[in-house]
């Protein structure tokens, strides 16, 4: 949560503010509650706004501060303090010497605060992060230079942190990691600092990712990474494969349906390499080291919760005893886990801080870890025992939509790992699902459904086995984007008691593939709430005679049902898309949310 980016220009760069702000707009899927910029020469500027980062360009004059070469940046997620003005990053301290701009939250900011109050410091801002220039600002009133007045301050914060700091006159951005994210970008023209790579991206691909501990002093030429006691750490440098465009909307009007339409090409990219046809194997050499025939335990959130429920179920196909569990609930439902545990951590990020605590405890119980994650180098990659990445690239509209998908197609892979072996026809199918993905995006009516139920009184959807997560996939899309009423259910729970909610203003999606008992008993269901003069909308690749009962239907490929989920999501997917479209909302950055959510 929140995005942070920092730059020091070398001579001929570019000027600090545009990097910091293009940087910033790069990172506002990380939170859109404020923005800020402090740029420290000659003397210290600080700029910042409660909203988008729109108001922010509003306040800030990129003229005036032409010429300049380092500055700090924050766009926010608000924790500590209400979306305001005084809130907002960089927060200083009272001589307006320091800006300290923080991701995360400080344990122990009541105290630290306490004390300052007590020594005289009159504070601005509800925020915890204020405790932090404060800090500085009084090491460097006794004498500390300021990067041993940095240090000292990090060295009081408990809790979890990215932070960067500038001081007024000075060359250098100051950076310390705790269980947040940040990454150097090393250039031609400078050194940059971000939460994640697409802030700099457009200008290197060489980064240095810190770990937890390190604290980086970055100048113009290079970035100096120690640990809190001043002594010199070993972070190398890798070339990261994401380029500025893969960044960019590419024409389309939001980044969320650019993300949709990526999806055969992010699938293709999971799967590159690693399915042989000619042996008939599944390739994962990254899992190689994993000897493991015990329980499996998936853990995650959200929409990688749902990809979870998916992972889980294909596993049990295979016999494998394998559950999944919400993340925020693994501790409190005292699941059962041990040494012949697999616990598997279904992320996006890398970074959902409800996720790494779940991982934590499993393998703080002797369990081994495996992170399947988008993001190359985050915490949760680099704290598991082993990771399987799913490759779908950034990942900007804060709906996740094409990493859904690469999720589903990397545990479908994973348990050919763990499982039974692929047949050959198994292993045809996954290759063809970014190709019927294709279809779909080509021939979909999802935006003539949307224009016919645009005003709902609110939105089901239900399945069964595969397409149960599909169906709670489906609700969420449409609740986060277009803020209406959604739920979804397994197709049998609905006579359960959800039944008294269908109306004829409420249509019911049902995912129905197949001729099976499965969709057999889906179509029972849906002739329940036809009955109630519910409208129908069938999600389906017509091998069953649903649509004999459908008002709409939205055709797919005929397909095996693993594969059906995948293509059946992609429907509900443009169906949410085009209703919140409709609306006017927010698409790319729904209210309240934001795309890596780290607090618990
Ligand atoms: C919904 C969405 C969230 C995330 C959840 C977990 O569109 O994106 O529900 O899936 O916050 O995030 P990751 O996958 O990064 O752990």
């Amino acid at each position: 949560m929140c995005g942070i980016v920092g730059y020091v220009g070398a001579t001929g760069g570019n000027d600090a503010i545009d990097v910091v702000l293009d940087g910033l707009s790069a990172l506002e899927y990380r939170g859109y509650d404020s923005a800020g910029v402090a740029i420290p020469t000659p003397e210290m500027t600080v700029s910042k706004a409660a909203g988008e980062l729109s108001a922010l360009e509003e306040t800030v004059s990129r003229d005036e501060l032409a010429g300049e070469s380092v500055g700090i940046g924050h766009t926010r997620w608000s924790t500590h303090g209400a979306p305001s003005d005084d809130n907002a990053h960089p927060h200083c301290d009272e001589a307006g010497r320091v800006a300290v701009v923080h991701n995360g939250i400080i344990e122990n900011y009541q105290r630290l605060r306490d004390d300052l109050v007590e020594a005289g410091v009159a504070f601005r801002s509800e925020t915890d992060t204020e405790v932090v220039p404060h800090l500085i600002g009084h090491y460097l009133d006794r004498g500390a230079d300021p990067e041993e007045a940095f240090r000292l301050a990090v060295d009081h914060l408990e809790g979890s942190y990215a932070i960067a700091a500038v001081v007024e006159g000075s060359e250098t951005v100051y950076a310390a990691r705790q269980d947040s994210p940040l990454v150097v970008g090393l250039g031609d023209h400078g050194t940059y600092l971000a939460s994640d790579v697409p802030a700099f991206v457009e200008h290197t691909d060489r980064v240095r990712y810190l770990e937890d501990g390190d604290i980086a002093r970055l100048s113009a030429d290079s970035a100096v990474v120690t640990d809190v006691e001043g002594r010199p750490v070993d972070r190398p440098t890798e070339t990261v494969a994401w380029d500025a465009e893969d960044a960019e909307k590419s024409g389309y009007d939001h980044y969320m349906l650019k993300e949709i339409h990526e999806q055969p090409s992010s699938l293709r990219q999971c799967l590159r390499g690693r399915i042989d046809e000619l042996e008939g194997t599944v390739d994962l050499p990254e899992l190689e080291a994993i000897d493991h025939d015990g329980p499996i335990q998936f853990v995650a959130c959200g929409t990688s919760y749902h990809a979870a429920l998916f992972g889980a179920e294909r596993l049990r196909t295979s016999g494998v005893d394998a559950h999944a569990f919400l993340a925020s609930e693994y501790a409190s439902d005292r699941v059962p886990v041990d040494e012949d545990t697999l616990v598997v951590g279904v992320t996006q990020s890398g970074e959902t801080a409800d996720t790494l605590r779940a991982l934590r405890e499993a393998d703080r119980a002797g369990a081994t870890t495996l992170a399947v994650t988008n993001t190359v180098a985050s915490s949760a990659a680099r704290e598991c025992d082993h990771t399987l990445y799913i490759r779908a690239g950034p990942e900007i509209g804060v709906a996740a939509t094409k990493t859904f998908a690469s999720q589903q197609l990397a545990l479908a892979l994973l348990a050919f790992e763990l499982g039974d072996e692929p047949t050959r026809g198994e292993l045809e199918a996954l290759r063809d699902i970014p190709g019927q993905v294709q279809t779909v995006l080509e021939t979909t009516d999802a935006r003539a459904v949307a224009e016919t139920f645009v005003d709902a009184d609110a939105y089901f959807f239900v399945g069964r086995g595969y397409h149960y997560p599909v169906a709670l996939e489906g609700a969420l899309k449409m609740k986060e984007i277009t803020y209406r009423h959604a739920e979804g259910f397994a197709a049998g729970e609905l006579k359960h008691g959800p039944l008294a909610l269908v109306t004829e203003r409420t249509p019911v999606f049902a995912v129905v593939t197949g001729d099976g008992e499965t969709a057999r008993k889906t179509i029972g269901n849906v002739k329940e709430v036809e009955a109630r003069d519910a409208p129908v909308v069938a999600i389906t690749d017509g091998t069953s005679d649903v649509a004999r009962y459908a008002d709409h239907v939205l055709e797919i490929p005929a397909v095996d049902d693993l594969g059906a989920s995948v293509l059946a999501n992609v429907q509900l997917q443009l169906v949410a898309y085009w209703v919140a479209n409709l609306l006017g909302r927010s698409i790319d950055k729904p209210r309240n949310l934001a795309k890596s959510v780290t607090v618990e």
